[in-house]
């Protein structure tokens, strides 16, 4: 049940790769603020909101069911390869719930306090399932956070960390994943997709 080309193109985004495949259940707001690469997979029941700041999609990303991806306000951007595992929620733009102030956005906006950063993904940067990262989080090439985990700090580049809130329990194999993204790289190349020019894909040389 995904859309067909033209639908997507209708649908009015603001940069649209090739083989992008998006289910019908899946709600986006804001298509003209969301740049989507190629070879992008939005599955059902993901919901994704943008507008003012972009929501950037590279190539070859997985935006899996039921995940939540709240960019309007911060801004969110995956890098080529990431990808986000189902029920997780990404939220560019938080409320304060320590202070006196009120929340909710069916409040007056003035009597509220809202922290407000763009998410980065790395490429290859994995989210798991039913994890929640809070706004301005930033999220190294090829590191990955395990289920049922509050990223609330910086992830560095390979870094595995889990739980709540994360904690190191890991780093993957640098000059593996180093090798598989340089095949990658070269075969995105050979279809016409320069990766590395993506949003998120000058963060491919870090370590
Ligand atoms: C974080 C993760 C990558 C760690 O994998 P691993 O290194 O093989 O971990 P292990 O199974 O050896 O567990 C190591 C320890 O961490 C704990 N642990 C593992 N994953 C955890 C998680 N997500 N949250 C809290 N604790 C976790 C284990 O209970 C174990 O604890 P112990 O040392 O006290 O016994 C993995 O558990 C995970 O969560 N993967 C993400 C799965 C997912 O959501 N995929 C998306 C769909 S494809």
């Amino acid at each position: 049940m995904i859309l067909g080309d033209s639908e997507l193109r209708e649908l009015g985004f603001a940069s649209l790769g090739e083989n992008v495949r998006i289910d019908r259940r899946a709600t986006i707001f804001g298509h003209e603020h969301i740049h989507l690469g190629s070879h992008v997979r939005i599955d059902s029941f993901a919901v994704i909101t943008a507008g003012p700041a972009s929501v950037e999609i590279g190539s070859f990303t997985h935006i899996a069911a039921h995940t939540y991806l709240s960019g309007a306000q911060g801004g969110i951007t995956l890098g080529y390869g990431s990808g986000i595992a189902p029920f997780a929620a990404l939220y560019s733009a938080v409320e304060d719930y320590t202070t006196g102030r009120l929340t909710n956005p069916s409040v007056p906006a003035d009597l509220r306090e809202t922290s407000v950063g763009r998410i980065v993904l790395g490429p290859h940067a994995a989210v798991g399932s039913s994890s929640v990262v809070l706004d301005g989080r930033h999220l190294g090439f090829a590191s990955a956070v395990g289920a049922l985990s509050l990223v609330n700090r910086r992830v560095r580049p390979f870094e595995v960390v889990h739980g709540n809130p994360i904690r190191r329990v890991g780093r993957r194999p640098e000059v593996d994943l180093r090798r598989r993204d340089d095949e990658l790289v070269v075969r995105a190349a050979a279809m016409g997709i320069d990766v590395r020019s993506e949003p998120g894909g000058s963060l491919a040389g870090t370590s």
